[in-house]
């Protein structure tokens, strides 16, 4: 084959592989397609990739290597490095992007952004004297109705005479609480600083007048505010909420709050041991926030998750005649029911069916010349580094499995998803090495 014959024939078989996602976000848009039988996809597929990873990009690695010469443990030194570097790169990556939104585009990963927004939230809810008064295993509940408001150092939260309509707690720096002498309308001095886990904004809520005084951030602030319908609500079902809160509203006329003797650590672990699902009402307001403006880290994330395999599929591509069918197979089969979630996901966070498919349409032309690429840099060169660039895209996409694959089946298709797991990896094992049985 020519190279722009063969260049044209990898470019097609990288846009084959990477359509599946246009399958697959199809099918999770419009399409009606059980969960369980998705998951079984997705697990088969990753038990294929699983064995052709390892038969396929890791043993024939290393033996190249040592056909060239290169010692047995040297060789497989080389190419675990190259895995290890590649499923580094990728952690570190998808941890980062994830964490800038990308993970409205997977539920599994969505679960645990949210579960570590929740733990972030109960770290600071343990700081406030007045809510470790509460049993920890209870912060679910309490969870709901939190949410984080930033302030600039000098801004001001609220002013004396304004209504009451949240309460707060300082998560993070320090604001102050201004008065005007008894009788007077100006002239406000600060008569208390209140600094992390402390709650204030109780006494207009419980009393029902306008605020008592003015609350100015005296650094950069961050505060867990919760609204006052939550909060009324709260205090209806939450007896020792309401004693504590009355308590402290009466003290304050007098003194500055004290803190509490219970031990903050301990609280912390508990409420955070007792975090399980989030609550439907938060998750989805996490869903929408998270994914606002998220475009361009989903759009990264997606990339993250698609070059590293297409690199392989292009590198290991000789002709259409004698394709490597293991990896492909196994990257276009998960790439339907991941992608095929991820657009479910990403329309409940709001954008638009065109907007998902905008989204993989860059995939879908980065897949096809990330096979290019792989074929070009990779598959035609003989030069160690091209051999350590396989191994970690190789790395990369095992990564995914593992990050990804796997536990996005067990999550759709519960514990039964070993069995086409193992399916998956003997099917691989089979079409890779039937003909050397002898
Ligand atoms: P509220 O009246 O709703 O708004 C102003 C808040 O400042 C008030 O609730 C209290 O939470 C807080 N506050 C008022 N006086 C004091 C004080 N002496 N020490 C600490 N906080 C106070």
């Amino acid at each position: 084959m020519s190279l722009a014959t063969t260049i044209a024939a990898t470019a097609l078989v990288g846009l084959f592989t990477t359509s599946a996602v246009m399958i697959g976000t199809t099918l999770g848009l419009y399409g009606n397609l059980s969960k369980k039988m998705l998951a079984v996809m997705l697990a088969f597929a990753a038990g294929m990739l699983i064995s052709s990873l390892g038969l396929e990009l890791a043993y024939e690695g290393a033996r190249e290597l040592h056909n060239r010469g290169l010692a047995k443990e040297l060789a497989w030194a080389f190419i675990s490095g190259g895995f290890a570097t590649g499923a580094i790169i990728y952690y570190i990556a998808s941890r980062f992007l994830d964490r800038h939104g990308a993970a409205v585009r997977s539920p599994t990963r969505f679960r645990e952004y949210v579960l570590e927004r929740q733990q972030e939230h109960v770290q600071l809810l343990g700081k406030c004297d007045l809510l470790r008064h509460l049993p920890a295993e209870g912060i679910q509940d309490l969870l709901t109705y939190v949410r984080p408001r930033q302030l600039g150092a000098g801004e001001i939260l609220f002013r004396a005479g304004d209504p009451g309509d949240a309460l707060y707690i300082v998560a993070r720096g320090r604001v102050a609480v201004l008065q005007a002498p008894q009788g007077a309308t100006s002239g406000e001095r600060e008569i208390a600083q209140l600094g992390e886990g402390k709650a204030f904004g109780e006494m207009a809520l419980l009393s029902g007048a306008p605020r008592s005084a003015t609350v100015r951030a005296v650094t950069d602030a961050e505060l867990l505010q919760i609204d006052k319908d939550d909060f009324e609500q709260l205090l209806a079902t939450d007896h020792q909420l309401a004693a504590g809160l009355r308590r402290l509203s009466h003290e304050r006329a007098i003194n500055n709050l004290t803190a509490s003797g219970s031990d903050r650590a301990l609280w912390t672990k508990i409420a955070t041991s007792s975090l399980d699902h989030p609550g439907r009402r938060q998750a989805d307001e996490i869903l929408s926030k998270a994914g606002h403006g998220a475009g361009l880290a989903i759009i990264l994330g997606d990339l993250l998750d698609t070059i590293p395999g297409l690199v392989v599929v292009g590198a290991k591509f000789t002709s259409l005649a004698t394709l490597s069918v293991p990896v492909m197979l196994g990257i276009f089969l998960g790439g339907i029911p991941e992608s095929a979630a991820s657009a479910a996901l990403l329309r409940k966070a709001g954008f638009r069916p065109r907007s998902i498919y905008a989204f993989w349409s860059i995939t879908l032309i980065a897949g096809t010349l990330s096979a290019v690429a792989g074929k070009v840099f990779i598959g035609s060169s003989d030069s160690l580094l091209a051999v350590f660039a396989e191994a970690m895209a190789g790395g990369s996409l095992l990564a995914l499995v593992s990050h990804a694959m796997i536990p996005e089946a067990l999550d759709q298709g519960g514990s039964l998803v070993v069995l086409p797991t193992v399916a998956g990896f003997l099917a691989a094992l089979y079409l890779i090495l039937s003909h050397s049985l002898v």
